[in-house]
Order: structure tokens, then sequence, then C-alpha cells
């Protein structure tokens, strides 16, 4: 089969294998210009590897590709780029060290007279940043900036070549609904000045909403697509998971009435203030909030990552001081961070290491940790959280969601008192949310406290027991399950 002569990018039985995994099977996709495709998938269906081919990241095994009319055969990045194909990573990768700017005009700084003309740069920067609605400096340093606003520089960087195509490789998984909804905008606003676009999201009401065309992978072959108005979320579902499957909330199960956590006014002077609530055995709190609220900051601190200057944090009932994650699981506090790749997992090393690597020192048998015992250990963690892929692999070679159950099997490999969770779902595929929230209700139920902070509205109120709602640094409330409407919540979320 010849790819299409027409305008658009197409491709004809494109096909890739990754030693023993045939990642992608034989695999058609046409694209038009000022048309948006999404493309949907369970973990480890194919999506990010079809994405890398067309831009230029990965060659295939089979296959053929035009681009509007003419062969296409993108040898690297850079070349897909010069002819118009844009990629946006699933995975953030800005190099902290540079500013806003400089990372979003890596490869082509602007010249004049010699010097790099900086002013332009931030010129330049500010307005693509702006119009995506990201408030951010285009001259401070990448370094400490949020997932959502690294997500932002990502896009931005992508766009302010005026690609004919993008491809988003999951943009919104770290944002809020309101973030969400910008990148969204911005996708539109491509669209109608001709773009083409590719959209990969497990955010199926986002696929709803933008969608032209949607096709679906499942274990990397093309297994159903719809034109616009011609399906449901659903539907979708079906085709992703290959039987019926319906995703739904359940209550959580009853909680204890023993305290195990309790904050007292808990504040870092300039970051939050004054968070004071207590968390009983089995219950599930969830913190809501728009990005940037302080949420992960609060967090961070319970779990010995960052420092407070004010208040008291009790476990147990009995004041605990600690200064390190270390010093947090003795008192029986663990958290699974926001950033897989920056602070969660160690990629480079295999799946089955890095769900052992906290363990070590408990996990030896005479004082050496075999590697059987790695093996073991990453066995029961895989069949439990149901992780598809080799565990011994780097980790790097897992698919986004099937990295993210690796970084929660980590931490469960012994039983907290206190379980935090930061995004515990991002980038994760329908099928594997289920089991993840799955997960932590077993958790409660076994009597673990837990805390879940998540940006996605409708997992805070299916999971949890009580919402602590913040904004700027404040604690605005905490509202029980009945009380927590999303309008509620949306309202002291804005501070109002
Ligand atoms: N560099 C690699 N080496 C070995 N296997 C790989 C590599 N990259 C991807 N794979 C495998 O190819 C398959 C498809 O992965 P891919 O990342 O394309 O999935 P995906 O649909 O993007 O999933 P997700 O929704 O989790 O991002 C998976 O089985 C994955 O483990
Ligand atoms: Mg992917």
């Amino acid at each position: 089969m010849t790819p299409s002569s027409e305008a658009g990018l197409h491709c004809r039985g494109v096909g890739k294998r990754y030693g023993g995994t045939h990642a992608l099977k034989s695999v058609d996709l046409d694209l038009p210009p000022g048309s948006v495709l999404a493309l949907v998938g369970e973990n480890g269906a194919g999506k990010s590897t079809l994405n890398s081919i067309i831009a230029g990241v990965v060659r295939p095994d089979d296959g053929e590709m035009t681009l509007d009319g003419v062969p296409y055969h993108p040898a690297s990045p850079s070349e897909a780029l010069h002819q118009g194909v844009a990629l946006i990573h699933q995975e953030i990768r800005l190099l902290p060290e540079l500013t806003v700017a400089e990372n979003i005009f890596l490869g082509r700084l602007p010249v004049a007279s010699g010097r790099i003309d900086r002013a332009r740069m931030a010129r330049e920067a500010g307005v693509v940043l702006d119009k995506l609605g990201v408030a951010v400096d285009p001259q401070r340093k990448v370094a400490g900036l949020s997932m959502a606003v690294q997500q932002g520089i990502e896009i931005a960087k992508a766009i302010i070549r005026r690609p004919r195509y993008v491809i988003f490789d999951e943009p919104t998984a770290s944002l809020g609904g309101a973030e969400a909804d910008r990148i969204l905008e911005q996708v539109r606003a491509l669209r109608d000045a001709g773009t083409g676009i590719i959209y990969v999201s497990h955010r199926l009401d986002e696929v709803m909403k933008i969608a032209d065309r949607v096709i679906c992978l499942r274990d990397g072959a093309l297994v159903a697509g719809w034109e616009r108005g011609h399906f449901t979320q659903q539907d979708i579902i079906n085709a992703m998971v290959g039987r019926e499957f319906t995703f739904e909330h359940r209550a959580p199960p009853p909680r204890g009435d023993r305290v195990v956590l309790q904050l007292d006014g808990v504040t870092r002077t300039g970051v939050f203030r004054d968070i004071s609530f207590e968390l009983a055995r089995g219950e599930i709190l969830g913190f809501a909030g728009l990005i940037g609220a302080g949420r992960t900051e609060v967090v961070r601190a319970i779990a010995g990552m960052d420092r407070f200057d004010q208040g008291e944090i009790k476990v147990d009932g009995k004041p605990v001081r600690y200064t390190s994650p270390s010093g947090a699981i003795e008192a029986g506090i663990f958290m699974v961070p926001e950033d897989r790749k920056g602070q969660g997992l160690n990629l480079g090393r295999t799946a089955a290491e890095n769900i052992t690597l906290p363990w070590e020192k408990r996990l030896t048998r005479n004082g050496m940790i075999t590697r059987a015992v790695v093996a073991e250990t990453g066995l029961r963690q895989k069949q439990r959280f149901d992780i598809r892929g080799r565990l011994d692999l780097p980790v790097s070679s897992m698919s986004g969601g099937n990295q993210q159950k690796v970084l929660l099997a980590k931490w469960l490999v012994e039983d907290p008192a206190v379980f935090i969770i930061d995004e515990p779902t991002r980038g994760v595929d329908v099928g594997a949310k289920m089991a993840i929230y799955e997960i932590i209700r077993t958790l409660a139920a076994n009597g673990i406290a837990v805390i879940v902070v998540s940006s996605e509205l409708e997992e805070v109120l299916g999971l949890c027991h009580r919402v602590l709602v913040m904004s700027k640094g404040n604690q605005r409330g905490i509202l029980s399950r009945e009380d927590a409407t999303p309008a509620r919540v949306m309202s002291l979320a804005v501070g109002a």
C-alpha cells in the first residue's frame, strides 16, 4: 500500500519492534490539515511509539509515510521539525539550569550583531506563554517550576516554531481542570489556523470535546476509529480495554476512629500557613485546589522532604520531628511524589531494582540483597499492581502508565501508617486507574490513613471521605464527602 498523495500526514502499515515486544503492528493513520485526531489506548498500547516514529525520534521497522503528498522519513526530531512536524513529549524534558526563554529557543537562539538577542528572546517567549496562559517570567530558570508551568513551556517551545503538524502526547496529564481547558483552547486555535494535530489523552472527556476523529490502539494494533459525533465515551473505553468495562466510583470503606496523623498550625513562611487537620485510621483525605495552591508543598513537609517552620505534626498522638524522608518513614509516613521521572524513579535501573531500592536494608539476607530477593519482590509487586512490562529491563522502556504503577508498588512493599500519594493516576489509562483506586481503597480498608493530592476533582470526590481545599497557601476548608460538591470545592479553591 502506498500512502496518499493528498495533503496531510498519512501512515500506511507502520510497525515497530523492541526486542520481543511488537510495540506497533501495521498501523494506518490519516491526519488532514486543520483537524484534530485523538489517539487513545491503554498504557503500553503503542501511542508514544507511533508518535515517536512520526516525529523522527524512532525509526519504524515497516511502513511508509507521506507528508503533504511527499514521502516522509524523518531521521531525527530536528529533521521532522524542519519539515513542519513537532512533538510535545509525554515526559517533560526541559533543562532546569537554563532560563524559560532559553529552553524555548534552544537550538535556534536569536542572534543580533554577533550576540544572543536576549531581549527579543524574552519578548517572543513572553508572547507565546501569555497566549498559553502560562504565568512565568521568561528570564527565570526552569528549576523549581511546577509541572503545570513546565508543561506550558514545553508547548510554547513546540509551537513557537510554527509547525504545520503538532503531536500532543498527554499534554494535560499534570494539569488541573482550568489549566487543561487552556491547553484545549490552544489546540483549537492551532487547528483553526490550519494545523493538523494528533492529541493523546487518557482523559476521555477531553477527547470528546476536541477530536474530529478518534483512533484506538490496542496491543500495538489499530482496533477502532470514529468520526466526530459518532461515538460515546463508553465506546472508546470498550475498544481500549477490549471488553465491556464500566468505570465508576464507589463509596470508600468505613473509616476508623483512632487518629493517626495530626497537624496543628503547620506553616512554612511564604509558602503555606496554618494547616491543621486530623486523619484517622482507614480514612482517605483528599487535597484539592488549583495548581500552585500549595498542596504538594504541604504533603512534602509532612513526608519530611521539605522543612516547615511553625506548628506541629503528631503521629499516634506523639509529636514527631524529622528533617528527612527517612525520618518520616521511621515514623510510618510514606509518600509517592508527583514527578515520577525527577524524584520517583531511577529510569536507568530495572523496575525490580526500583521497587526494592528503598527496602534494601530490610530485605537483606545475611547482609546482602540477592538478585533472587529483588526478582521475587518485583514479581510480587508486579502481580499485586498488575504491572505490564518486563521487570528486568530499565524502567524507561515501560509505558508511562506502567511506570506510574511501578512507582506505587515501590512504596508499598511494606505497609505504612500514613500513605501520601501526589497525583496517583497521572497518565494512567482507565483500567489501570480503576486498579489504582482499588489499591487505595484496600489500603484504607486495612487501616492505613491515606492522603490523596489530585488535580482531578472527580478523582478526589470519588475516592475520599473528606476533602481539604487549599488556595494560595491557605487551608480554605475541609468538606465531608456529602458536602463536597464540585461547585463548593471550586468556590473554595478559587478563594471565594
Ligand atoms: N525503548 C523501548 N525499549 C523497549 N520497549 C519499549 C521501548 N519503548 C516502548 N516500549 C514498549 O512498547 C510498548 C508500547 O509503549 P508506548 O510507550 O508506545 O505505549 P503508550 O501507548 O504510549 O502507553 P502510555 O499510555 O502508558 O504512555 C510497551 O510495551 C513498551 O514497554
Ligand atoms: Mg505514552
